[in-house]
């Protein structure tokens, strides 16, 4: 079933916002994890663990969601498919993990905002969870940036399902 053209661009509208959105949120959180470990300032140390918490909550988590549900909504209702074109089936792959991270790692992080609200962490202190989140968001941009290039260039290519489907499609109208 493909979109009316006005629900088309509403639809692309809000994927774009919600997965551009998603890419700042995490860009955000990897400034505030390097500075929370690499500050000298505890304020500074504190203030960025809690702002992180904050972040991945109410921001990173929501807007990745909300990226795979338009993603999907766009896939489904336009001839791209969600298994036809090896762009949209490697952005699926790619950002599956990346939303799955950080909602299997929201705990830890709630546990450093924790930690960083109720006392004045050393640079010893949760320094192996630390390192952790700073490699993760470092991965997670990464990952954005390459479905953001995929997007915008939609390389060609389809699919073995993707050639299949649109011959048994020719066949059904030369009927
Ligand atoms: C896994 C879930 C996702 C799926 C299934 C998906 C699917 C799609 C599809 C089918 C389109 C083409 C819409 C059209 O032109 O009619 C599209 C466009 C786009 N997607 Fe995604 N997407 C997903 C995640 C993402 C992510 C994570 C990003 C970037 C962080 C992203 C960025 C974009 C952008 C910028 C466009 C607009 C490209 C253009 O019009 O030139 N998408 N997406």
């Amino acid at each position: 079933m493909t979109m009316t053209p006005g629900l088309h661009k509403f639809a692309l509208t809000a994927h774009v916002i919600t997965s551009v959105g998603w890419f700042g949120a995490v860009a955000g959180f990897l400034v505030l994890a390097v500075a929370g470990l690499m500050h000298a300032d505890p304020q500074v140390v504190r203030a960025c663990y809690i702002a992180m918490g904050l972040t991945g909550w109410f921001a990173i988590v929501p807007l990745s969601l909300a990226s795979l549900l338009t993603g999907i909504v766009m896939s489904l209702g336009t001839t791209w498919g969600l298994f036809r074109h090896y762009w949209v089936a490697v952005k699926i792959v790619m950002t599956l993990p990346a939303i799955a991270l950080p909602l299997l790692h929201m705990q830890p992080i709630s546990r450093m905002a924790g930690a960083a609200a109720q006392t004045t962490l050393s640079p010893a202190d949760l320094s192996a969870l630390r390192v952790q989140l700073v490699a993760y968001a470092g991965a997670a941009l990464l990952v954005l940036l390459v479905a953001t290039a995929l997007s915008t260039s939609k390389p060609r290519g389809w699919t073995p399902y993707g050639w299949r489907k649109q011959h048994e499609q020719r066949t059904a109208s030369q009927l």
